[in-house]
């Protein structure tokens, strides 16, 4: 079992957490520093936290922080997750886009707080798989997330085995991805329709300024307080198109209801933002 060690200030390390990610971490999983942060120490040639809590006491490191609070984040994903949502935009939502869209020819969909990729990943082949007609469209998915290490990831689009084997339906493995040693990497018919780079959701501006049809956030916000959740929704809402459909973690709510329609259908819940008086 991991534990905590009692000369640790782990308020230390929670504050520079929450003020550069702004996930809030609860006093009762501070153990998660212990695991979390070996790597990290390691590479700095400490070996006890209470070290790192020491060396940045004394002299401000600001990348050495980021790495902190970037080695917090939960990065769990997988391919198709919660299936529902892709689902219900294939049978329904993208058939509807793209007749709204028929003139521009564009479509753009944005994974925000993407992990390594695979959300949008599964959004370029379930629109391969399903819509051969989009291959002439303009087509972009941009991925972002605060951790360097897994936008770099989704970037080379390279996956483990166990990866592979987590919502990927075997068809798609041979179709969409090489074999390389024990991975496999996503084709460039895929990897051209993503964009994956660095950037905090809670550090104003977001980091787009052309709106989009879909959007991804699924599984973040409840990192966030509260305050946080209401500013990053009211953003989100600028940045999606009037005719624009969210999907957020089905755990999670938009802080602020005036803002959005809750539509259910498929067995799962998206949004679409209300126009402001
Ligand atoms: C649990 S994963 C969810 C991944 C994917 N959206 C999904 O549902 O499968 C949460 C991701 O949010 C990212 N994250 C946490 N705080 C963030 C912030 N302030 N800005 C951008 N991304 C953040 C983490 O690095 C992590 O990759």
């Amino acid at each position: 079992m991991i534990t905590t060690s009692a000369t640790v200030d782990y308020g230390f390390l929670r504050e520079i957490v929450g003020r550069l990610s702004q996930n809030v971490l609860d006093p009762s999983r501070d153990y998660l520093f212990e695991t979390r942060l070996t790597r990290l120490l390691r590479n700095e040639g400490m070996t006890q936290l209470e070290e790192l809590v020491e060396h940045l006491r004394i002299r401000k490191n600001p990348s050495l922080e980021r790495a902190i609070a970037e080695a917090m984040t939960i990065n769990e994903t997988s391919f198709f997750r919660d299936g529902r949502p892709f689902e219900l935009l294939r049978t329904e939502l993208l058939p509807a886009l793209m007749e709204a869209r028929r003139l521009t020819r564009t479509l753009r969909f944005w994974s925000a707080a993407c992990s390594t990729g695979q959300e949008g990943y599964s959004l370029a082949m379930l629109m391969r798989e399903n819509f051969p007609s989009l291959t002439s469209w303009n087509i972009r998915i941009e991925g972002t997330d605060i951790r360097n290490e897994v936008v770099e990831r989704a970037r080379h689009g390279l996956y483990h085995r166990i990866e592979m084997n987590r919502g990927l339906p075997a068809r798609n493995v041979v179709r969409y991805f090489d074999h390389v040693g024990e991975d496999w990497v996503a084709k460039p018919e895929l990897r051209q329709l993503c964009n994956f780079r660095q950037a905090n959701l809670c550090q104003p501006p977001l980091p787009f300024h052309e709106r989009f049809d879909v959007i991804f956030l699924r599984n973040v916000m409840l990192y966030f307080s509260q305050e946080t959740r209401r500013t990053l929704m009211a953003g989100i809402h600028k940045l999606l198109a009037s005719d624009g459909i969210l999907f957020l973690g089905s755990a999670e709510q938009p802080s602020d209801p005036s803002l959005w329609n809750a539509i259910l259908a498929g067995a799962t819940c998206h949004f679409r933002p209300r126009s402001l008086p």
